[in-house]
């Protein structure tokens, strides 16, 4: 097949070549779910689709996956009361996440009397790397009779130092982290994931996110300019940053992961006003390079003694806690009281410990430069899912 081929492979025609088409006759008769059943994995093995990234394995997508362009991310309240109903909800979204990160409609339409069965917003589009993750908030548990099940190290982040968080951004049951080198194919995969659920749960928050990558790669800037995400575990190498291993906690996190999340918002008018010397002490690096100070390159060794006490990576480095930092900017127009732009980082980190995040937070405590320029004005903490298996589904550790 020719490269020009498989560009024209788009949802639909994919959908046809595998037969699921015929799938949307039945649609009226038993409804999403039931259809969603009846189709089965077998009409949803990997295809050959540009830019997909693959949803079976060890450990969820969209963890140690390269960052996409585009998140939007979602955290979600329950309805539901029973693990009953968790299992038929997870059961629900599996098959529509592996085709939602195949590029695939959730399902095809045929019947003019019903409103189409996939919103269709990204009909003709590729899959464009899109992942989608899936975690549970401390909050869960409890609600749906699984409290015997809730990890002793799983309770809500503690308050931090200088934290103004806005209940309108704190907190969730569960979240939805899509990802996609798209903006309107990550919001057309949380669209649709909560359209069926409609009645089961309810969007608590949500935030677009994006990241902007130079040509050939390389590390995103944030909205203050500088390089973010230099240093982060190589994920292959350093498992046991991020993934939980066995015996560390509960049984059905095992191969799974802490989410922290932190809407950071950034005061851009005040960052705009400071010299270059005074933002490059604030982080410890230089700005055009990414280098540490005094170095010359982005991924040159960091030498603490060059470093002012309160930069950031110095007081990041006071501690021996790592973390993967997978963080988007977000903009997301004006603050209502005051009119500067509600903007900055939609900071994501993942840790198979959330004493791994609490550690650093609190090294930054009052004393990080940073402070001056940021205020956290939302937070949440999910733990992820280990992978999905072919014939399972997602969290079934936890709700079989
Ligand atoms: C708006 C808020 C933040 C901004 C703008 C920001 C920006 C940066 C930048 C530019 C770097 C240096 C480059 C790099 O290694 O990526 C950095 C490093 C780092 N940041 Fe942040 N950060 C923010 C919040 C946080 C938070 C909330 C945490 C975790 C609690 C965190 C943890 C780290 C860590 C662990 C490093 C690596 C330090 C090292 O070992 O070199 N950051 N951050």
């Amino acid at each position: 097949m020719t490269e020009w081929h498989e560009k024209k492979i788009s949802r639909r025609s994919m959908l046809k070549m595998t037969g699921i088409g015929a799938a949307g006759a039945i649609i009226g008769a038993s409804g999403f779910g039931g259809v969603m059943k009846a189709m089965g994995s077998d009409l949803t093995a990997p295809k050959a689709v540009k830019n997909s990234i693959a949803f079976y394995g060890k450990h969820q997508a969209g963890i140690t996956t390269p960052s996409q362009t585009n998140v939007y991310f979602a955290s979600l309240d329950v309805v539901v009361t029973t693990k009953k109903e968790m299992r038929e909800l997870m059961q629900l979204w599996t098959p529509m996440i592996e085709k939602l990160m195949a590029g695939e409609e959730v399902a095809t339409s045929t019947n003019v009397h019903i409103p189409p069965n996939d919103t269709g917003e990204a009909e003709g589009l590729d899959a464009k790397n899109c992942t989608i993750t899936i975690g549970v908030g401390p909050s869960l548990f409890d609600k749906v009779g699984l409290t015997a099940e809730k990890p002793r190290e799983f309770t809500d982040l503690p308050h931090f130092p200088k934290d103004q968080l806005d209940p309108a951004y704190t907190g969730g049951d569960l979240c939805i982290q899509a990802c996609a080198d798209d903006p309107q194919v990550a919001f057309h995969a949380v669209r649709n994931l909560v359209r069926v659920a409609t009645g089961k749960v309810e969007v608590k928050w949500a935030q677009a996110g994006f990241n902007a990558f130079p040509p050939g790669g390389g590390t995103p800037r944030n909205l203050f300019a500088f390089k973010d995400g230099t240093e982060n575990p190589v994920p292959d190498k350093e498992d046991h940053v991020v993934w939980v291993q066995p015996g560390e906690s509960k049984a059905w996190l095992t191969g799974g992961t802490y989410l922290a999340v932190r809407r950071i918002q950034m005061h851009l008018e005040t960052w705009d006003r400071t010299s270059l010397q005074e933002q490059e002490n604030t982080f410890g690096r230089h700005r055009d390079t990414g280098a540490p100070m005094g170095m010359k390159d982005e991924f040159d060794n960091t030498d603490e003694a060059e470093l002012p006490a309160t930069s950031h990576v110095h007081l990041a480095r006071q501690t021996k806690a790592r973390m993967l930092r997978r963080s988007f900017s977000y903009a997301s127009g004006t603050m209502t009281q005051t009119g500067a732009h509600d903007a900055g980082l939609l900071f994501i980190s993942f840790q198979k410990h959330p004493q791994q995040f609490i550690d650093v937070q609190n090294s930054f405590g009052r004393l990080d430069k940073l402070n001056e320029y940021i205020t956290h004005r939302g937070s949440a903490l999910f733990a992820c899912f280990p992978g999905v298996q072919k014939g399972s589904y997602l969290g079934e550790t936890l709700f079989k």
